[in-house]
């Protein structure tokens, strides 16, 4: 504790804050993994790899990712890996840069990315930049700025972002800005928090975040946070713990983190444990999952929450992970 606070001197966790039921947590993740045919798992089947993502990376942040065979995650993460190079949700699905994103995060998560043909992976991210900069995220062509986010993420992390025209990357997701300082899916779509991620990130990674008007931006994503501490992800739309992660990081990469009541947000997190069997819901009292678990965990990462490993808040990565990958130590 006393480490903490010579770190962040502004912020206080009083005992009737609540506590973070950290044990509950990675059993509550453990058994998720083990319940892989009860009717939820079924439905979430194609979410796999987002989920190995989501689950493994909470563990991570909570000091426990040595509960997990690495050796049993590898061999299916390789399976799941079509002859283009992406990945799949699980085995025999189809690609999509989503799940391929994933894919590359949890083999980064166990130090395992030697086990990838990186040529192979990054000429499939390579292949979906469209003639304007803008990312499809499979060969079926949706396009929409997530993607974007998701092949600057995957090719810095892989040190091939050399492989697309960033600059005209850039120019796309920059095209996305809206007046209210915000950012959408396409040119035009309606300022929202995960969007905004997605562009901030991609910005902070490309070393372009000059195109963004940070107060303009800041203030729309402090104003996010309504009465009860929770942050929601558009103007009129409930809290939701998962926005704690999409507002939080976008305030921390742009410097306007200071705007919002930490305290607040610590306790709105807090309140959505299930904290008799583990897990961490969208709103107090609702039902627990291991997306809500995560992106909760994350954001209190993000808050120098006692306890957790730090998170690095453009790749979503714990910042031991990125320094390895990016400072080999
Ligand atoms: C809200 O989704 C979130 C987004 C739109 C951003 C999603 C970002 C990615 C998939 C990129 C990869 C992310 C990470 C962390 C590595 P929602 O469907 O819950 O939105 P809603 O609240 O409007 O329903
Ligand atoms: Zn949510």
């Amino acid at each position: 504790m006393r480490q903490e606070q010579i770190k962040n001197p502004t912020l206080h966790f009083p005992r009737d804050m609540g506590e973070l039921v950290t044990e509950k947590h990675v059993q509550y993740i453990l058994s998720v993994e083990k319940r892989k045919d009860d009717f939820i798992s079924v439905a979430m089947e194609y979410l796999r790899m987002n989920g190995a993502y989501w689950g493994l990376t909470t563990l991570d942040l909570l000091g426990k990712l040595d509960a997990v065979d690495v050796d049993e995650v590898v061999s299916w993460i390789m399976k799941c890996q079509h002859e283009s190079g992406g990945f799949g949700g699980n085995i025999g699905h189809d690609p999509h840069i989503l799940y391929t994103l994933s894919a590359v995060q949890v083999l980064a998560l166990f130090d395992k990315l030697n086990v990838l043909d990186i040529e192979n992976v990054t000429n499939y991210i390579a292949g979906l930049q469209n003639e304007d900069g803008s990312f499809s995220g499979d060969e079926w062509g949706e396009v929409d700025t997530r993607f974007s986010y998701i092949a600057i993420c995957c090719l810095s992390i892989l040190h091939h972002l050399n492989k697309i025209n960033v600059e005209k990357a850039v120019s796309y997701i920059v095209s996305c800005k809206n007046l209210d300082g915000g950012f959408g899916c396409t040119p035009g779509g309606e300022s929202h928090a995960g969007q905004i991620f997605c562009c901030v990130g991609a910005l902070a990674i490309t070393g372009s975040l000059h195109h963004i008007d940070k107060d303009l931006l800041g203030w729309w994503l402090c104003e996010r946070q309504v009465k009860a501490g929770g942050l929601n992800g558009r103007p009129e739309k409930l809290p939701d713990v998962c926005y704690s992660w999409w507002v939080l990081s976008s305030l921390i990469m742009i410097d306007r983190v200071h705007w919002i009541s930490k305290e607040k947000l610590v306790k709105f997190i807090l309140d959505c444990q299930d904290t008799e069997n583990g897990g961490i819901s969208d709103r107090p009292d609702d039902a627990v999952d291991v997306y809500h678990t995560y992106f909760g965990v994350a954001g209190l990462s993000l808050l120098e929450y006692p306890g957790l490993k730090a998170i690095d808040p453009a790749y979503a990565l714990p910042v031991d992970v990125i320094n390895r990958i990016f400072f080999g130590r």
